[in-house]
């Protein structure tokens, strides 16, 4: 069967749920306008939402599964959470924040005014007073999603709750009634759900594999066993990664691409040498394995530490995006040194047995980590270097990329690169300013400084 054809039947029974699990709760025969609403408005609105998503977002078209996952649970989660306070409580307690902040921190501003149009929609037909209930429940949760926006600590959730639950409050007078005993209600409901996002969130991370910047940060501190193993068995990689970390954080921010998968990635991206790091230069003190045998094998043992990584990155749940950066940052590369030695050797062999085996990169991000991949070995070697090196080794590096089609599916244009190559020629000037050694000052200096 089809993915598509899946995915619709996921649609179907997760509706069918939805609705079962509305009526039950409820304890009552929803009324026959419920129903016709529900199918009529409620599921082609749902439709429309999930094929503007998957055309918008190109990573939601790569991981459909993963992110159609994490859309559909988090909002029946707050359905379901609020059929219950509108059964116990009463229609103030009704609330979209719970699903909106946290499809706002797991994926962006736009799907969560997406998922708070949906939410609305559902609560309006089932409470009744359609267009005000839409109204009032739209805004709070457009609050709430914009002030989840770049959200990097667990703490900080505070302020989409505080702000969200006050316009509540005021909207709810403004378009209900005054009444003075709805407000605690409001406020313990979004207490509630706020307290519900901290202890759920992490779970919704790990299942879905979809991470949200708070997530990807605490994955980033250096503490995960991946990291420590690469740190005691490859530090040359490693030395490596924080290397690149620091290149791609200023050149994301440059154009707008996200800074924080970007760092965090590059801790991960080698993290398959960790298995056999003495057949990588960076781990190397003097010997060379690579010496002892053929061009090919060298080839298809440098391919594994991609393939590993990969299996590494599944095996210990990783973001599935740093997966896709694990695999893509070699994209489809010829291992030249080996195609030459191969060529030297006179072996015949054709250019693709030194191919890394790709996919070449499919987002902004995964090019800018193949960029400065590159660049950091180019560099390594490097012990002094003025500006204009810089700028002709990234122009021929780029020159090179765009000959050979790695960065076809990616969606940079020149100007970001443009912006990308200047963020990262003076992060490294900056880097390599700071390694000059500070000149000795004479004791006689010393004595004088301090009279
Ligand atoms: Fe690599
Ligand atoms: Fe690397």
């Amino acid at each position: 069967m089809k993915k598509n054809n899946i995915q619709n039947i996921l649609f179907i029974i997760n509706f069918l749920i939805l609705f079962a699990f509305t009526e039950f709760i409820l304890w009552r025969s929803l009324s026959l306008k419920f129903l016709f609403n529900f199918s009529i408005i409620i599921l082609p609105i749902w439709f429309l939402i999930v094929l503007f998503l998957l055309k918008k977002h190109k990573i939601f078209k790569l991981h459909s599964t993963n992110y159609l996952l994490s859309f559909i649970l988090v909002i029946d989660i707050g359905i379901i959470f609020n059929i219950f306070s509108l059964k116990y409580f009463s229609y103030p307690a009704v609330t979209p924040i719970f699903s909106v902040i946290v499809i706002t921190l797991m994926m962006d501003f736009y799907v969560g005014f997406l998922a708070s149009i949906f939410f609305s929609f559902y609560f309006s037909f089932l409470i009744g007073n359609p267009l005000s209930t839409f109204v009032y429940l739209f805004i709070i949760g457009i609050i709430g999603a914009y002030f989840s926006k770049k959200l990097y600590s667990r703490v900080r959730i505070i302020i989409p709750f505080i702000i969200s639950t006050l316009s509540q409050i005021l909207l709810y007078f403004l378009f209900f009634e005054i009444d003075f005993l709805s407000w605690p209600i409001i406020v313990i409901s979004n207490l509630f759900q706020m307290l519900f996002i901290l202890g759920v969130l992490p779970y919704l991370e790990y299942i879905t594999r979809v991470y949200s910047d708070i997530g990807l940060l605490e994955l980033g501190n250096l503490n995960h066993p991946l990291l420590k193993k690469l740190s005691l068995s490859s530090s040359g990689t490693y030395y490596h990664s924080l290397i690149i970390a620091n290149l791609v954080e200023s050149a994301a921010e440059s154009i707008g691409a996200n800074p924080i998968l970007l760092r965090v990635g590059s801790y991960f991206h080698d993290i398959g040498k960790s298995l056999r790091p003495l057949f990588f230069t960076e781990n190397q003190k003097g010997l060379n394995p690579h010496d002892k045998i053929n061009p090919k094998l060298s080839s298809l043992i440098l391919n594994l530490h991609v393939s590993k990584g990969q299996e590494l990155a599944k095996k210990y749940k990783l973001p599935i995006l740093i997966e896709d950066l694990i695999v893509q940052h070699h994209g489809t590369r010829i291992k030249r040194f080996f195609y030459h030695k191969s060529m030297e050797l006179n072996e015949n062999l054709s250019a693709d047995v030194f191919k890394y085996p790709g996919p070449i990169p499919q987002f902004k991000e995964a090019a800018i980590l193949m960029i400065a991949d590159n660049i950091e070995a180019m560099t390594r070697s490097m012990k002094i270097f003025s500006k204009k090196d810089l700028e002709d080794k990234f122009d021929n590096l780029i020159q090179d990329l765009f000959l050979e089609g790695q960065l076809d599916d990616c969606g940079l244009t020149l100007r970001e690169i443009n912006k990308i190559k200047n963020a990262m020629i003076e992060t490294i000037l900056n880097m390599n300013h700071s390694r000059i050694e500070y000149p000795e000052i004479s004791k006689e200096l010393l004595k004088e400084v301090n009279k």
